[in-house]
Order: C-alpha cells, then sequence, then structure tokens
C-alpha cells in the first residue's frame, strides 16, 4: 500500500535499521529491571481511548523502542494509508476497491462521496430497514407459516458471514432477547445443519441466508438443503416468512427464491471479515435490538476517530499494531495468543484469528515484489482460565517465545460472588509471570524455605525455573457492553491495517483461500462421476478411490 516507493524494502527503510541496531543493544535485558529502574513504567507504557485501556509495559520496549517504531510507521506512510483508507480511496488495489467498513459506522449526519455518489444515506437506510424487520421480529409480528411466533434463527454463512454474527451474538448474550435462540451453520458438513434441524421447529425457525457473493459453496449447500426441510411441512408461498438474505448480489438471491424485500444489501466495499457492520449483523441486530447495534456502532466509530485524530505515539491501534511488529520482526516471536478473561468472548479468538490472518497472511506486497521480513503471525487461543490449565505450560517455559493478548472486563455481567476477584487475579498473576519469569536465585530460595535436600534442590532447579521475558499486552474495558465490543474489533482491525501497511502488503484481498476451492470443485465432480478422474498426484488419487469405493 506504500505509494512512494512500493518496490524498496522495508529492511533498507531508515527507521528499520535503527530498530535493528536497538534490538541488538537491548536483546538482553530483562522486563523486570526495567519496572524496578522506573516506578512510572506503567503509565508511560499504557493508553486509553473508546473505553478500552492498553497497558504494553510488559513487552521488551522502552520509550526509545516506541518512538523507533512510530519512525518506522511515518516512514511506511501509514498516516497516508489510513487517511486514503477512510477517504475511500481505492486501496485494495489487487480487486480495485475501496476499503469502506469504516463508512457502516459512521453517524447519518455525516457526507461520504465515492465515485461522486454520497453513500451514508444508503447506508442508513439499510440500517433502518433492518431495525424495522428485527422490531417485528423480536416483538412477535412476524409471524411463521402456522401462524406462530418465531423462536429460532438460523444464520447460514460462513468465514466473515459466520464468525462475526455468531462471535457477537455470543459476547452479547446478556443484552439477548429472551424468546429468540440464534443459531449459526456454516459447516458443509451435513453433520453441522443435521444436528440442529433436528432440534429445531421449521414452523417457528427464521433463515438468514448470508453471504456477500451468495455463492459460497458451503453456504449455498447449507441453504439449499435448510429450504427443502422447510418445505418438507412448508408450501412455496410460505418461503418467505422463513428465509431472508444478506448479500450484495440480489440476481442470485431472487434465482435463489428469496423476494427483494427480504434481501438486505451490502456492498462490495466491505471485506468480508469486516463485514459484522453492515448488513452481516442482521442476526446482532435482531437478537440485540437495534439501539444496542447502533451503540456497537457508535463505539467503533470511537475507535475510528481515535485511530484518525491522535498522534501515533498515543493511538491505541497503531501501539498494539507497532507492539506486533516489534515482537514479529525483532524479537522473532511467531504467534500471539488470545486470551480473553470473559467467557462471553470466547469466540473472539477465532474470530481474530480470520481477521488478522485472512487479511496479514501475505508474503508478497502491493507490487508483486517479495516481503524481506516475516508477516502476520499465528493468531489462536481460547478464555484465559482454560489455556491455563492446558497450554499456558509451553507459553511459560517453551522454547519458543510467544505473546500473548490478555483482554478482561472489570465488572461482570452475572451476579455470581467471587468469581470475578478470582477471575481478574488470574489474568493479572498471568501476565506478571509471563513478564517476571522466576530466575535460580528465586527458585533456590523457595525451596530451601520448604526445606528440601540441596541435591534435590539442584536438580528441581532447572525444571521450575521460568525464563520470563515473554511479551503481553492486557485490554481492559470497564464492562462488555455493545459499545465496548465495538471498540474492541476496531481497535484489532485498525491494529491488521497499520501492520499491512507497513510491511507493505495489501490486507483486504485473500487470493490465498482461492486454489482450494477451485480443486474442490473439480474433486467433487469426480467423487459423484460427472467428471472423469483427473490426473491427481498418487495420494489425492488414492484418496478419491477410497472415498469413491464407500461412498
Ligand atoms: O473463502 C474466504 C471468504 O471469501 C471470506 O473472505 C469470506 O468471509 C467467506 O469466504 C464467505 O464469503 P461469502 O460471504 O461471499 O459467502
Amino acid at each position: 500500500m506504500r505509494t512512494s516507493n512500493p518496490t524498496s524494502t522495508l529492511i533498507a527503510t531508515a527507521a528499520f535499521q535503527a530498530l535493528q541496531q536497538h534490538h541488538v543493544e537491548t536483546k538482553n535485558r530483562q522486563v523486570r529491571d526495567l519496572f524496578t529502574q522506573d516506578p512510572a513504567r506503567f503509565t508511560k507504557l499504557s493508553v486509553e481511548a473508546a473505553g478500552l485501556f492498553l497497558d504494553f509495559s510488559k513487552n521488551s520496549v522502552d520509550d526509545k523502542t516506541m518512538q523507533l517504531l512510530c519512525d518506522l510507521a511515518r516512514e511506511t506512510q501509514v498516516e497516508t494509508q489510513r487517511d486514503a483508507m477512510f477517504a475511500g480511496k481505492e486501496i485494495n488495489r489487487t480487486e480495485h476497491r475501496a476499503v469502506l467498513h469504516t463508512a457502516l459506522r459512521r453517524p447519518r449526519s455525516d457526507q461520504l462521496l465515492l465515485d461522486g455518489k454520497d453513500i451514508i444515506p444508503d447506508i442508513h437506510a439499510v440500517l433502518d430497514r433492518m431495525g424495522v424487520f428485527s422490531e417485528r421480529v423480536r416483538s412477535g409480528e412476524w409471524r411463521g407459516y402456522d401462524g406462530r411466533e418465531i423462536t429460532d434463527i438460523v444464520n447460514i454463512g460462513i468465514g466473515g458471514s459466520y464468525l462475526g454474527p455468531k462471535m457477537t451474538c455470543q459476547a452479547l448474550r446478556s443484552f439477548g432477547h429472551s424468546r429468540l435462540v440464534m443459531h449459526f451453520v456454516s459447516n458443509v458438513d451435513g453433520h453441522d445443519l443435521d444436528a440442529l434441524l433436528s432440534r429445531i421447529d421449521p414452523a417457528t425457525t427464521l433463515f438468514i441466508v448470508a453471504s456477500k457473493t451468495f455463492g459460497t459453496s458451503e453456504t449455498m449447500t447449507n441453504a439449499r438443503s435448510a429450504r427443502a426441510w422447510l418445505l418438507r411441512s412448508a408450501t412455496e408461498a410460505d418461503l418467505h416468512k422463513h428465509f431472508v438474505a444478506v448479500s450484495t448480489q440480489l440476481d442470485l438471491v431472487t434465482e435463489f427464491g428469496i423476494a427483494a424485500e427480504n434481501m438486505f444489501p451490502f456492498w462490495d466495499w466491505v471485506g468480508g471479515r469486516y463485514s459484522i457492520w453492515s448488513a452481516i449483523g442482521l442476526a446482532l441486530i435482531i437478537s440485540i435490538g437495534i439501539d444496542n447495534f447502533k451503540e456497537f456502532l457508535a463505539g467503533a466509530h470511537a475507535m475510528d476517530q481515535h485511530f484518525q485524530q491522535t498522534p501515533l505515539e498515543k493511538n491505541l491501534p497503531v501501539i498494539l499494531a507497532l507492539i506486533g511488529i516489534w515482537n514479529r520482526n525483532f524479537v522473532e516471536s511467531n504467534s500471539i495468543s488470545i486470551a480473553p478473561y470473559h467467557q462471553d468472548l470466547r469466540l473472539f479468538p477465532g474470530y481474530l484469528q480470520q481477521l488478522e490472518m485472512e487479511s496479514n497472511g501475505k508474503r508478497v506486497k502491493v507490487d508483486g515484489s517479495k516481503v524481506d521480513v516475516a508477516t502476520c503471525p499465528i493468531i489462536w487461543g481460547d478464555v484465559g482460565t482454560n489455556g491455563q490449565h492446558a497450554y499456558f505450560q509451553l507459553l511459560h517455559q517453551g522454547t519458543d517465545v510467544m505473546a500473548v493478548d490478555f483482554i478482561a472486563a472489570l465488572k461482570p455481567s452475572h451476579q455470581l460472588e467471587s468469581h470475578q476477584v478470582l477471575l481478574l487475579a488470574n489474568c493479572f498473576a498471568q501476565s506478571e509471570a509471563f513478564m517476571r519469569g522466576k530466575n535460580a536465585e528465586e527458585v533456590r530460595a523457595d525451596m530451601q524455605k520448604q526445606g528440601l535436600p540441596n541435591d534435590e534442590i539442584e536438580k528441581l532447579l532447572p525444571h521450575r525455573t521460568f525464563p520470563g521475558n515473554r511479551p503481553s499486552n492486557t485490554i481492559l474495558m470497564d464492562a462488555l457492553t455493545p459499545n465496548t465490543l465495538g471498540a474492541l474489533i476496531a481497535l484489532y482491525e485498525h491494529k491488521v491495517f497499520v501492520q499491512g501497511v507497513i510491511w507493505g502488503i495489501n490486507s483486504f484481498d485473500q487470493w490465498g483461500v482461492e486454489l482450494g476451492k477451485i480443486l474442490a470443485k473439480n474433486i467433487a465432480a469426480e467423487l459423484t462421476e460427472q467428471a472423469k478422474p483427473a490426473q491427481h498426484d498418487s495420494s489425492t488419487n488414492g484418496l478419491i478411490a477410497r472415498a469413491k469405493a464407500a461412498l
């Protein structure tokens, strides 16, 4: 996305060279010592905006590191590219598109010209329609074919048309409608849909077919099966009471049998993994209501404004991105474990997996030349306390240095006593342990206090020593609400954007998923004997033959 000198390598930039030199000089320092040397470290290396607080002081950085990283952002034109994105410039160059998910969260009073047309009125017209429709479903006015209220909503979609609606409905379940049960089907494996259909009543079920392209084979296969299932008890004339669509493709939607008035559109300038703010959020709107959804948009908009207006040094998404660059390209950490200390955020790691890895999992730059540094790390994780009892061992004492993002809400949305104190204690203890570690003297002193014999102490010492210096961020919010969730997602979206600009890649295409799709189409035809077996490698031929014999 860099425009001035797209073929220059990142390593050759003055800021990157300065960072390399700085890393050589500082790589052996212990972060625990930095805390001892500077009592103001936490205050200096934390930042707050849009209802979110980010503590990045437990990374191996200091004022100089942060200044050099900000120099890198400036030298790679992060600010210019950010402004180009918000203005609707065609920054997704390989697909010739603007990138305007941020426009979806702008207030009605704003104006944004795209190809000479103000797009804000269209955005709000769809939002208004979704508000009216969702209220009809929520109030019970919208009824199924036998006159009963809708009780079950089934979102059929995959990728961004699944992860966003499902994660957000789960995260905001305490704001959810009490009658409506939300379901999400994505997998073309029939066990997914089959397990659901056996539990729901067609007469009280509303399907949302969510697909930007309305051509994704998993989604369309599930949608066709759901329609056939409904038609076992209903007539074609009843379909409109049970099927609505969210898409950019009106023709394909009507061809499927869903009327135009039951379709909620969005636009090609909304990427799949950035689409929860568009009509793809319909399931969420039905669940939490349009007013809460507007709060969700407002939280994201507040983060957008902070990102646009705040100097890089105090800019939350920029800092999160720069810490990520430092850990990936200098500390050489190849993964980030996302650890939400909030059960309702348990799908957030999976959501970020698509957001970050589909966006920045690239090895060539916008101009087609090779990126000269490592790009997106592996994003993974689970709710923190579960991770502690499973894979945190590796994070503490394994051979690789992996980063962790801790995410917690200070106030819970339940009334159960004592849980929250324990939860937060665990969250803060883990980040402290990752940073401090426990050195040989401390471990020895502990075991001496316990009265262990000296030979036993020396034997156990290496096993009970923690290296520390494991990088982590902690993101806190007062409570998990539509507003703070909106800000949290927007924070990571902009983090991804900033890193994409620094690495010089296009964060908004995803050509890497295409090859498998084409091969699967061919193999599906071969498995059903519509096509002659093609000459694959002997492994693929052998697997096809075994499946054909069994099917
Ligand atoms: O295959 C990847 C992808 O294109 C994602 O980027 C997208 O979110 C998903 O498929 C679903 O696409 P659609 O909404 O068009 O069905």
